[in-house]
């Protein structure tokens, strides 16, 4: 080592590092998992991610031989005077090792004048994102290295081969594995290196970029094009603890209104209330269970934010308080566009408060999106979003129930937004290029707030931009897929990566977005999306209508069968939000999240969990009528049969048209809710738990499925045990007493046990 660092010490929860150039770095310690890396003068920028404080932890500062090294329990991270960086784990088995040799770009066998040749024919170039680069970091790959999370990005559960762009982008394309980029910017990054987790959360809005392992079988790397390199070093035993402390550090998912897990349904091109209103009807018509109708764009005025059409809908409270008697929930999409054009309130107003977002010579920006000419407003202005939330009330007041904010990339269908277009940054004057990643983030907050607010209840917000921590906000789904098998394959690694990336709450268009849909695709992506947090049919403008009804009686039945079922399970997803609330563990749930010392589950696309207890391995193929399903360690329980499987091996499956291949682990249990058309605020009165293998117990939470009275401890717990051909149930709190269950039955395999309340106790009430 030819220079030494000129001091590494200890300064509160900070390791301070001073090179012999002069440039100070900091390690702050957040936890024993947790270390922050940045420059000393960054160390007071805020985070529009990160919500928690550096908890006081026991680390240790040293230099020896010239290399700082700084150590918590499950940390050892070592410091070079040239800069270098490596990170072991608690045993000093190694975790994130820089690179020390060159980078090696990848050949592309093209000359400058043939890339604009290929340009001419139509053929997207290549952008050399890292020639932009201000501030990379390059790390040393493992052979066996493999790598999860990014949000919902395209292609495969692993992302090892491929790069990735955090810029949010709509781009209407059928959305492939060479897309680098999609509507969310979520730069958390984990690997599991030799079978030892980590986690790399990258926190810089900045257009950033990431390739793992593409252009090398010998490094990754990270590059942003603005400073300051900002990033997370996050520890943890298994993987599922570093997703933990991710979620933790970002903010774990709010539990969601109970009635938010049902099945919804929407369309863009739904014409006028009467239509709307026959919807409603056909659902209950066909026995279709349905929680929420969505109000797309057409519902607006000219596409004028916070309007109605007032030939189309002369009365939209009226219809409002229709669907509400027909169990429908009311969601309209809110777009941040707003028409330029004087004489509309909406704008006018915005113009007055100086909401908008300028160009540097002081004038609004303006771009075109579906209203015309449109202003953007400032979301990273509190003021701004003050007054955004303010319009809600037109909405919330006549009982709208959830805003579904698109095109907050922002979208601009005149070309980009130019970078130095002046937005705010926690009230301070910043630019797009700064701001970009953040305003769906910062859009959501708003609407998040305003809902709040006006309802008392808690806010259904659904997003389709954002960035780390947005899961605080908002739901998210995936964008503009479409009716494509190759898109209802992508659905799974894109839910899965989102949960492990912060986002327990999140669908995609089932059946498919754009394209027209087929009979054998829309039952598959009913079955596949069983689980899905975020359960909703959504499809386009001119696209074959997707109402389950329109594709004959068989494929109906499917549909029937498995909205039917969804509701069921609602009482698990529901207990799983809160655990995910309390704990950061996700809903859904890749293989490799609760296995991850099995390499046999580390490429598997078309198998997903739902919590632990349930394995879902769809078709996502087709005409495939069965399918291979690996199970791993352990015992299964065929859900549909009962038959017990031996894990640890892949094995054939039945599966016909009407059939989602499913299993139960056994000793788990999950509660198995009453049949519902559609959820309402009055709680079940009888609820059964299902036993999966000889013995399991189970915790049950329940509230009133609305509103925030359970932060003030409204809610019950259920402790339900199974063992030994016994069931009993104890009530560990009961702060909701209005809604204790009555009767609880609880079945394991054939047997069934009956418990009623009687004073505060559940008693069995059979004689089995
Ligand atoms: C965007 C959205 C889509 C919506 C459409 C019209 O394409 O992603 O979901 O239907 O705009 O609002």
């Amino acid at each position: 080592m030819s220079e030494k660092p000129l001091a590494a010490l200890k300064n509160q929860n900070v390791a301070e590092i001073t090179f012999a150039d002069h440039t100070r770095l900091a390690l702050q310690v957040f936890s024993d998992t947790i270390i922050r890396v940045c420059p000393i003068d960054a160390l007071a920028n805020p985070s529009y991610a990160v919500v928690v404080k550096p908890q006081p932890t026991h680390f240790t500062v040293q230099v020896e031989a010239g290399v700082a090294a700084i150590s918590t329990a499950a940390l050892h991270v070592k410091v070079y005077p040239d800069h270098h960086m490596d990170v072991y784990d608690q045993n000093d088995r190694p975790l994130i090792m820089d690179y020390r040799g060159q980078r090696q770009p990848l050949n592309r066998d093209l000359a400058a004048d043939e890339t604009s040749l290929l340009e001419e024919e139509g053929h997207a170039g290549h952008e050399a994102v890292n020639a932009a680069a201000a501030l990379t970091l390059i790390k040393q790959l493992d052979p066996d290295e493999v790598f999860y999370g990014l949000g919902d990005k395209t292609g495969f559960m692993n992302k090892r081969g491929y790069e990735y762009e955090n810029w949010n982008t709509d781009d209407p394309a059928p959305q492939m594995e060479n897309f680098t980029r999609l509507y969310k910017s979520i730069p958390v990054l984990y690997g599991l290196r030799q079978g030892r987790p980590y986690g790399l959360f990258f926190d810089n809005p900045y257009r950033s970029h990431v390739d793992l392992g593409k252009e090398s079988p010998d490094y990754y790397a990270y590059s942003v094009v603005h400073g300051p390199l900002n990033y997370y070093i996050i520890g943890g035993h298994r993987l599922a603890d570093v997703v933990a402390n991710y979620a933790h550090l970002t903010g774990t998912v709010p539990l969601p209104q109970r009635w938010t897990l049902g099945y919804q349904h929407s369309r863009y091109g739904y014409q006028d209330a009467p239509e709307i209103n026959q919807i409603a009807d056909d659902f209950r018509q066909h026995d279709l269970p349905c929680d929420a109708l969505y109000f797309d764009i057409d519902y607006m005025h000219g596409y004028r934010v916070f309007t109605w059409d007032p030939a189309r809908y002369p009365d939209p409270e009226m219809l409002i308080t229709q669907l509400h008697k027909k169990g429908f929930k009311a969601v309209t999409i809110i777009d941040p566009g707003v028409k330029r054009e004087p004489g509309y309130p909406i704008y006018d107003d915005g113009k007055k408060h100086q909401v908008f977002v300028k160009t540097p010579a002081g004038k609004d920006y303006v771009n075109r999106v579906w209203p015309g000419h449109t202003v953007y407003p400032d979301f990273g202005s509190t003021k701004t979003r003050q007054w955004w939330g303010q319009c809600h009330t037109a909405l919330t007041q006549i009982g709208v129930d959830g805003i579904w904010n698109d095109m907050n990339e922002p979208a601009a269908f005149d070309g980009p937004i130019p970078d130095d277009t002046v937005f705010s940054d926690n009230d301070k004057k910043s630019t797009h290029a700064k701001m970009h990643n953040l305003y769906g983030h910062n859009m959501s907050h708003a609407t998040y707030a305003a809902l709040k607010e006006q309802t008392g209840r808690r806010p259904f917000v659904i997003t389709r931009a954002a960035y780390a921590g947005t899961q605080r906000y908002a739901t998210v789904w995936t964008g503009d897929n479409h009716s494509l098998w190759a898109h209802l394959q992508m659905m799974i690694p894109q839910l899965c990566n989102l949960s492990m990336s912060g986002f327990s709450f999140a669908g995609t268009d089932l059946g498919g977005f754009g394209s027209d849909t087929t009979p054998e695709l829309l039952t598959r992506w009913i079955e596949a999306g069983l689980f899905s947090p975020l359960f909703r049919n959504h499809s386009a403008l001119g696209t074959r209508r997707q109402e389950p009804w329109l594709f004959g009686e068989s494929t109906l039945a499917i549909y029937r069968k498995y909205l039917k079922l969804r509701y069921r399970f609602v009482p698990y997803l529901y207990d799983l939000f809160a655990l995910a609330q309390s704990t950061g563990r996700p809903v859904m749930r890749p293989l490799v999240y609760d296995f991850d010392q099995d390499r046999q589950v580390y490429d598997i696309d078309d198998e997903y969990l739902i919590g632990d207890a349930l394995l879902a391995a769809p078709v996502v193929t087709k005409g495939k009528t069965s399918r291979l399903v690996y199970l791993p360690a352990g015992q299964w329980i065929d859900f549909w049969t009962g038959a017990v499987i031996a894990g640890g091996q892949e094995i054939q499956t039945a599966a016909p048209l009407d059939t989602l291949p499913l299993y139960g682990q056994a000793g788990t249990m999950i509660p198995w809710g009453p049949a519902h058309d559609f959820i309402t605020d009055e709680p079940d009165r009888a609820m059964s738990f299902k036993v999966f293998g000889d013995a399991a117990s189970y915790d049950h939470y329940q509230d009133n499925g609305y509103d925030f009275a359970y932060q003030k401890g409204e809610f019950n717990q259920y402790h339900i045990t199974f063992a030994q051909g016994k069931a009993a149930v104890m009530l560990t709190k009961a702060g909701y007493p209005a809604g204790l269950y009555s009767h609880i039955t609880v079945t394991a395999g054939d047997q069934s046990f009956a418990l009623q309340l009687e004073n505060g106790k559940y008693q069995r009430i059979d004689k089995n």
